[in-house]
């Protein structure tokens, strides 16, 4: 049972802040709960988003923890958006399995459950554990699809996602996902594999098409499915996800792509149409 939620500035849009977060002069982070003292021994629902900022936003998260240990207070972190997450696997050795770092530091720092959405290495919704992190994975996919529905005013659109790893997604709506490629490393300071190809084995023809997604980063994932489905004869096509960064300008590239384009709030952007917060609160009060 949640007693106390702690808001960080991080939420502002969302929520009141209850904890300060600053810099020093020197760059180094500044934490403060206010209301400690309430949290004393009880259970609290830490409301911080993890991007963007990820490395220091983690940092803080830590020191949070850290505080609220001292009171023997138990923390379920609310982050709806899991930074690292894609880092769960390795492709050439020595790479960093970075999703399993980021749930051991949350760990060890106290967290008792963490309450995210989509969080892409678990690609199931509900509660488990990884890397012996609890996890309770909500998804948004239902509310996504509603909101294109009423969106395009449409009762009646074909629900598909542009890789394997997001066919839990539309695994209520027919589950048809297509099959995407990467490519090796490219050649510079950034650690970055486009996307080759996205394959389709089923007819779009005339069909209006969601393509939904767990994010959108730098947009490659979704502009090569958009491609794909057009060229398929598909009608109407709107791309949405849970998370959206947006990175370059890859939202003025999906807009002139497609018939819209939205994602949730978990990040803000501008076409962050779907509130998650309902969908927060409740997983923290069934606590
Ligand atoms: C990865 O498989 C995810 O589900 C997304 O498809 C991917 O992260 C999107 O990244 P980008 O927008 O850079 O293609």
């Amino acid at each position: 049972m949640i007693i106390m939620q702690l808001i960080s500035p991080t939420f502002s849009d969302l929520m009141e802040p209850n904890i300060e977060i600053k810099l020093f002069p020197d760059g180094d982070s500044y934490v403060r709960i206010n209301d400690i003292s309430k949290c004393q021994g009880e259970d609290v629902a830490l409301f911080h988003r993890l991007y963007p900022k990820q490395n220091s936003a983690i940092f803080n998260t830590a020191q949070m923890l850290h505080t609220l240990k001292r009171v023997g207070a138990r923390v379920t972190v609310v982050a709806p958006y899991l930074p690292y997450a894609r880092q769960d696997k390795t492709f050439l050795m020595g790479e960093s399995l970075s999703a399993q770092v980021l749930c051991k530091l949350l760990r060890e720092f106290g967290t008792i459950k963490v309450v995210t959405i989509d969080c892409h290495f678990l690609k199931k919704e509900g509660e488990m554990e990884y890397s012996k992190l609890k996890i309770n994975n909500l998804s948004a996919g239902r509310l996504l699809v509603e909101h294109a529905r009423k969106k395009l005013g449409l009762e009646h659109l074909e629900v598909i996602s542009p890789d394997q790893g997001a066919s839990y997604l539309v695994s209520d709506y027919g589950g048809k996902s297509m099959s995407k490629v990467r490519g090796e490393y490219e050649n510079s300071v950034e650690a970055s594999r486009s996307v080759e190809s996205v394959e389709r084995e089923f007819e779009v023809k005339d069909k209006n098409i969601l393509i939904l997604d767990d994010m959108i980063s730098t947009g490659g994932t979704m502009l090569k499915a958009v491609e794909n489905v057009k060229k398929g004869g598909a009608q109407k096509v709107i791309c949405a996800a849970t998370h959206g960064f947006f990175i370059n300008d890859s939202l003025k590239k999906l807009k002139d792509a497609c018939d819209g384009v939205f994602t949730t709030n978990s990040i803000q952007n501008d076409v962050a149409e779907v509130d998650i917060l309902p969908l927060l609160k409740s997983a923290v009060k069934k606590d």
